[in-house]
């Protein structure tokens, strides 16, 4: 796997001018960056801890490699069924609205890029140049290095998937949701997952009980109710408050797109950024459909990475909505072993189909 990082990091270099910076960071495949940023974590204030993660699992590096170095992207693109903004070049300043660290987004970019223009190769450490630079920017921002070490990670990250250029050319801008403007993070890592009250009877409570479901994308944020025990993509598609289609035409039924309803789409993919524990164990279908999909999960029971149809809540959960879906584990990971995907619904028959073609595909 290293011999063909390297391949693949040399032949990247050769096609695209990189500074030495970008060639150092590109000597990493994204199995490496994870351990990196698994290895910091403890650095990393809670706030920002499952956030980071779960950006690195929205912009897959071994995906973006894969696209950038296909012969023909839109067949690539066509395969994977992808749909949506999949894309960092396009959402520079915004892929990480949901990262307490995003407000210090500005400070952070510039660090990186004075970094990156006068780096000489010194360490070679990943680690190290991530905490060397959230440190300049947490001093720069007036804020603690705790708070700026995930935002720096995904920002090396952006780095090596949109190139120096257009990075540096970037506005830096921040857009923080104005309710959480002036909360300290304790207070947001508090009230991610806050269960509701039920009322002065609510002990007698069972099936009747009511959760808050907090999300936020690439734009918004806002919360809908789900019923105890219910899956995720139910409640969210009672929410009719907004034209969701008009923002994102993944968005037919509500705030989360969803298509299949039996985890043989992948469209509604969701981070858990608060309340993971009180979701449904993962069912050996969602685990193994997730890695069709490609979205990287973890083996733990109660993962940070769902399927939205199929996670079930006893409790109130923080939720980030990505900007697009696809199908690529097989191709991309190579760790899928062969499934009978369920018929689903007549809506997904065209999607069932050419998963089942590239679960067959080499
Ligand atoms: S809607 Fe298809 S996997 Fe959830």
């Amino acid at each position: 796997m290293m011999f063909v990082s390297k391949i693949i990091a040399k032949s990247i270099d050769t096609i695209f001018n990189m500074t030495t910076f970008e060639s150092f960071l590109n000597k990493f495949n994204e199995k490496q960056w994870l351990g990196v940023l698994t290895s910091i974590s403890p650095e990393i204030h809670e706030v920002d801890r499952n956030a980071a993660q779960i950006w690195f699992r929205f912009y897959p590096l071994e995906l973006f490699r894969f696209l950038q170095t296909a012969e023909d992207k839109e067949k690539a693109v066509q395969k994977f069924v992808m749909q949506g903004d999949y894309e960092l070049k396009t959402q520079i300043d915004s892929s990480h609205r949901f990262l307490y660290g995003h407000r210090f987004w500005k400070e952070t970019k510039d660090a990186i890029v004075k970094h990156a223009e006068t780096f000489q190769g010194e360490t070679g450490d990943l680690a190290n140049e991530i905490r060397a630079i959230a440190k300049v920017a947490a001093t720069s921002a007036k804020t603690s290095a705790d708070l700026t070490v995930g935002i720096t990670a995904v920002g090396l990250m952006t780095l090596v998937q949109v190139g120096f250029d257009a990075f540096k050319a970037s506005a830096g801008t921040v857009s923080i949701d104005p309710k959480m403007k002036n909360q300290p993070p304790s207070k947001i890592v508090e009230e991610r997952a806050k269960d509701d009250s039920q009322g002065i009877l609510g002990f007698l409570k069972t099936v009747n009980k009511e959760w808050t479901v907090k999300y936020i994308d690439d734009t918004d944020s806002g919360k809908f109710k789900l019923m105890n025990d219910e899956e995720i993509a139910s409640g969210a598609a009672r929410d009719q408050s907004k034209n969701w289609v008009e923002r994102d035409f993944r968005r037919g039924e509500g705030v989360i797109p969803v298509e299949c309803r039996s985890a043989a789409c992948g469209t509604c993919w969701v981070g858990v950024i608060g309340g993971a524990e009180k979701l449904s164990d993962v069912s050996p279908r969602e685990r193994k459909q997730m890695k069709i999909f490609g979205y990287n999960q973890g083996d733990e029971a109660k993962p940070i990475m769902r399927l939205a149809c199929q996670a079930r809540a006893e409790g109130a959960v923080s939720i980030v909505i990505p900007p697009w879906n696809g199908v690529f584990g097989k191709k991309i990971y190579g760790n899928v072993e062969d499934v009978e995907l369920e018929p689903a619904t007549t809506s997904a028959a065209k999607l069932r189909e050419t998963i089942s073609t590239a679960m067959k595909d080499e």
